[in-house]
C-alpha cells in the first residue's frame, strides 16, 4: 500500500524566511508569556494560534491566568497578551483565540464576547469570523434545567486586509474518499472492502470491519459525513502521536479504524470534532490538533512560523510541525512544557522512523 511521503523538510528546521532577531525556533520555552513575546520582533509571526486559561475553570500546575477574581480582571490580563500578539504579527499574519465561558449563579458570563469585544475595541483588530468549535462528544452531564454545553468559539483575528487565506485548504476533503456535494457514487469505499479482505485479521474482525464500513458508507451517502478514512492492522501505517492514540487503541484490539470527515463544501465557520484525550497527558484541558491544522492551513503556507504563547501539552506545536510549518511554544508550567517537548520529540522521532521504513521499502 503506498504510503504519503513525509518530506524530509518536516525533519528539519527551517532555515529559511527566519526573521532577523528572532531568537526562537521550533522551540517550546518555559516562561511568563507576558515576558517572553516582548523578546519577539515586531511583525515577525505568521500566525498566533491558542487557548489561554478559561475564567476560573482550573487550577494549573504552575499557575498564571485565569484565577483573577473578576472578570474584569481576567479579560485585562488577557488584553496584555493579545496586546503583544497584535505587534508581533506581520501585517499578512492572523491570530486566533479560543476562549471558553463560564457559569456564575446559574447564568453565562459570555467570558468569550467580553474577550472580543475588549480586543476589536482596544485593539483595533478585525473580528474575521468566530468559527464554532461542535464537539460530537462534550461532558456528558445531566443538567436539569439547562442544556449540554457542546460548543466552544474560536475567533479569528487580523490587523490588516492583507492577512494570508487558502480558503481551499479549509477542511478540504482527502484525496481516499470525497464526495461532490450531491452524494457519493456506487464505488464509495469500495476498495476497502477487498483489502479487509487481503488483511490478517480475523474473521470476527473483518466481520466487524465490514459492518463498520457498510455504516460509515451509508452515512456518506446521507451526507452525515463528508468522506472518511479507514485504516487496517497490517495494511495501512500505524496512526503517529499522541491524539491518534484512541485509533491505535481500536487498530490493536479491533484490527480496524474508521476516520470520519465533517468537511464542509460550503466552507462554513464550524468545525465539528470530537474532544481527544492524551494518555498519560498531565494537562487537564488540551483543544484538537485537527482544529489547529485547519486553522494553520487556512492562513499560512509552508516554512511559516506558528506561535501559541499558551502551548499547555503542544497540540499546535503538534499540527505546525505536522503541516511542516515552524512552531513556538511558551507556558508557564514546566511539567507541561517537558511533556509537550517529549510529544514532538516522539513524533519526529517516529516520522523519521517511518520515512526510513519507505525508503528500503522502495529499494
Ligand atoms: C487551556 S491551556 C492550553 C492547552 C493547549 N491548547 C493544549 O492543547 O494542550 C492554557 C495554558 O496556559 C498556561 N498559562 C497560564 N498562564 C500563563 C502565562 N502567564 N504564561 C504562559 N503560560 C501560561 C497554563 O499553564 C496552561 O497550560
Amino acid at each position: 500500500m503506498p504510503r504519503k511521503k513525509i518530506s524530509e523538510q518536516a525533519l528539519v528546521p527551517y532555515a529559511v524566511n527566519r526573521p532577523a532577531g528572532l531568537s526562537f525556533w521550533n522551540d517550546i520555552v518555559c516562561g511568563d508569556s507576558e515576558e517572553l513575546l516582548q523578546k519577539i520582533p515586531a511583525n515577525s509571526i505568521d500566525l498566533i494560534i491558542t487557548s489561554p486559561p478559561y475564567f476560573q475553570q482550573r487550577e494549573y500546575d504552575g499557575g498564571g491566568i485565569g484565577n483573577e477574581k473578576r472578570a474584569e480582571d481576567y479579560v485585562s490580563a488577557l488584553m496584555k497578551i493579545f496586546r503583544e500578539c497584535v505587534r508581533v504579527i506581520k501585517p499578512t499574519g492572523s491570530i486566533v483565540f479560543n476562549v471558553g465561558d463560564k457559569y456564575e449563579d446559574s447564568s453565562l458570563l459570555l467570558m468569550p464576547y467580553r474577550f472580543a469585544i475588549a480586543a476589536t475595541e482596544q485593539c483595533g483588530v478585525i473580528l474575521v469570523n468566530n468559527v464554532t468549535w461542535v464537539k460530537t462528544n462534550p461532558t456528558p452531564r445531566q443538567f436539569k434545567r439547562r442544556l449540554v454545553s457542546s460548543t466552544e468559539p474560536f475567533f479569528h483575528f487580523v490587523k490588516s486586509q492583507e492577512y494570508k487565506y487558502y480558503l481551499d485548504e479549509f477542511l478540504k476533503p482527502t484525496e481516499e474518499v470525497k464526495t461532490n456535494g450531491n452524494g457519493a457514487g456506487e464505488n464509495v469505499g469500495k476498495k476497502y472492502f477487498s483489502l479487509i479482505e487481503q488483511s490478517q485479521l480475523t474473521p470476527k474482525q473483518k466481520e466487524m470491519a465490514r459492518d463498520a464500513l457498510e455504516e460509515v458508507i451509508e452515512e456518506v451517502r446521507n451526507g452525515e459525513v463528508q468522506g472518511f478514512r479507514m485504516k487496517i492492522r497490517g495494511i495501512h501505517s500505524e496512526p503517529f502521536g499522541g491524539q491518534d492514540g484512541g485509533r491505535k487503541i481500536q487498530l490493536d484490539k479491533n484490527g480496524f479504524t474508521i476516520i470520519r470527515i465533517y468537511g464542509n463544501p460550503l466552507k462554513k465557520d464550524v468545525i465539528t470534532t470530537p474532544v481527544e484525550s492524551l494518555k498519560n497527558c498531565p494537562h487537564p484541558a488540551i483543544y484538537p490538533v485537527q482544529i489547529v491544522e485547519e486553522f494553520i492551513k487556512l492562513l499560512t503556507q509552508r516554512g511559516d512560523i506558528v506561535l501559541d504563547p499558551f502551548i499547555g501539552s503542544g497540540s499546535t506545536a503538534v499540527a505546525a510541525f505536522k503541516t511542516e510549518r515552524v512552531y513556538i511554544g511558551f507556558d508557564i508550567s514546566q511539567e507541561y512544557c517537558d511533556f509537550a517537548q517529549k510529544r514532538i520529540s516522539g513524533i519526529k522521532h517516529q516520522l523519521s522512523l517511518w520515512e526510513r521504513n519507505n525508503e528500503a521499502k522502495a529499494d
